[in-house]
């Protein structure tokens, strides 16, 4: 019953060919759209604890941070204003990766890491040379829409790139560099928060150019995917572009697997109705539920907030920065584990291993908060204590870039028919989106709400994501991605919603 459906996949294709260093440096030139997503995570919170630009930008969030000492440590840092600087790049990405849908299918993926490139890079000029907050928000606005269009087209694209038989692994490739653009920009709020004259956080946020010079550059030189060539009327350059990833002259079989696909996605005419079916339900659950999820488990307080989070429990400017520092080294560290699991181990344990692991980090750090500051928000945090936080954090952050962070876009990437599947990746993009917006628009002030307890309501999130795995979502480790519907048909749960209908020829289930 639950533990959700095991397959038998030994009828499953393998397609011939080699994993050919061309795919391997494809893939790492397209990941670097994670690196823009990463970079722009990791700025915002150093950013917005440097005095020089609180002072510049939000004055009053200075004044009643430095001035008003005897306020609730809690409270310090809550302005709408502030977070609104972190949060609009979440809605614009929103919108933008619906729009980059059209632009991925119509004119092909590297276009629309080009494009994303492009915008993201003026967001970046724009920030560097701010001077009223007007600016500093419609440059987020347009780091946004970079990364609408690179999180819409990287991760397609890497799925198409690879073979069947790597696709977690180049896919987590995308996490790693989003992982990698957040410690890059630890260490660079790091040392520019030194720089006396206070233009340090020019340097930060005007920084942003360089992943963006990176992944717009780079995408010229990407080759189109074969599926993409395919779609846009291309089929002999579909087939040369496979020989030449796949190292092999024998892509008969998958390139005309790749054809009949593409016949069959352009019968269907509104994508978004066909989501809507019966036979769908439980991949659209995924996509929505999974993104959903991953923001739930709270990873951005500390990915957004942490030098202001450390500030809270009394760090100096100093130890606050360094300490985001160590969680950014620890989460690129931690996202090779996954790297290295997610094929042998399976999406199921390291979703369970990880949810328990940072369910209990939770607690001990709620706990720990609570002993020093109780609700009212006053008390002096000890170094032992301060030091078993940042250990605590270091384990919660481990625990997710092995298991939620890297699966929360592997897996809803995954399971969905060809057809639908890229409504299913903009539906992954949107809620995720969506979600990162709430919790940066929200967390300061859920702090100073529920203060201690806000890690304990994270941590009810986790208890219920965790059986919601247990229940819902069945192992997909190496299960080719077009046999994905016996997965759903042999579910315990999600079976009833698959009709035999629904099982194309030549495939049966195996229980
Ligand atoms: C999430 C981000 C998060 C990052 C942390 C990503 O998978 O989508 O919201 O900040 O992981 O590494």
């Amino acid at each position: 019953m639950a533990g959700g459906g095991f397959v038998d996949t030994s009828g499953g294709k393998e397609y011939p060919g080699n994993v050919t260093l061309y795919v391997i440096f494809a893939s790492i030139v397209a990941a670097f759209g994670g690196l823009i997503f990463g970079y722009d995570i990791g700025i915002s919170g150093g950013v917005t604890s440097m005095d020089s630009f609180l002072l510049s930008f939000f004055p009053s969030v200075y004044h009643k941070a430095k001035v008003d000492t005897s306020t609730n440590q809690y409270c310090k840092f809550d302005s709408e204003l502030l977070t609104l600087f972190t949060s609009s790049l979440y809605l614009a990405a929103l919108v933008a990766s619906v729009c980059a849908s059209t632009v991925t299918r119509v004119a092909g993926r590297k276009w629309s890491m080009f494009g994303g490139g492009i915008v993201f890079l003026f967001g970046a000029a724009l920030n560097g040379a701010a001077t009223n907050v007007a600016m500093l928000i419609i440059g987020r606005i347009l780091l946004g829409v970079g990364v609408g269009f690179a999180n819409q087209s990287v991760p397609v694209y890497l799925s198409e790139m690879a073979p069947a038989r790597l696709r977690g692994m180049l896919n987590i490739l995308f996490q790693l560099m989003i992982t990698i653009g957040i410690l890059v920009a630890n260490l660079i709020n790091y040392g520019t928060a030194k720089i006396a004259g206070g233009w340090g956080w020019r340097v930060s946020l005007g920084l942003a150019g360089v992943p963006a010079i990176m992944i717009t550059v780079g995408s010229l030189f990407l080759p189109d995917t074969p599926n993409s060539l395919i779609e846009r009327g291309h089929p002999d350059e579909a087939k040369a572009m496979l020989k030449k990833i796949r190292g092999t002259e024998e892509v008969e079989a998958e390139y005309e697997d790749l054809v009949a696909a593409s016949e069959e996605a352009k019968q269907i005419k509104h994508p978004w109705r066909n989501i809507l079916e019966k036979r769908n339900r439980a991949p659209l659950t995924m996509s929505i539920c999974i993104p959903f999820f991953q923001q739930l488990t709270g990873i951005n307080v500390i990915m957004f907030y942490a030098p202001v989070l450390f500030k809270t429990i009394g760090f100096g400017d100093d130890a606050s920065l360094m300490s985001a520092v160590i969680t950014g080294l620890v989460n690129v560290v931690a996202t090779f584990v996954s790297i290295l699991a997610v094929d042998r181990a399976g999406r199921r344990f390291l979703f369970l291993q990880g949810g328990i692991q940072m369910l209990a980090c939770q607690i001990v750090v709620g706990a720990l908060i609570a002993s020093v500051f109780g609700t009212t928000g006053e008390g002096d945090m000890t170094k032992v204590k301060a030091v078993f936080i940042v250990i605590s954090i270091c384990a919660y952050v481990a625990a997710f870039a092995w298991s939620w962070g890297p699966l929360g876009w592997l897996v809803p990437s995954e399971v969905f028919p060809l057809e639908i599947r890229s409504a299913g990746q903009s539906m992954n993009v949107s809620v995720n989106m969506l979600f990162t917006f709430f919790i940066g628009q929200l967390f300061l002030k859920m702090l100073c709400a529920m203060k201690f307890g806000l890690f304990y309501f994270f941590g009810a999130w986790v208890i219920v994501m965790t059986i919601f795995v247990y229940m819902f979502v069945p192992e997909t480790k190496g299960v080719p991605i077009e046999e994905m519907v016996l997965v759903w048909k042999n579910h315990w749960f999600w079976g009833k919603y698959i009709s035999d209908a629904d099982i194309h020829v030549g495939k049966k289930p195996s229980a």
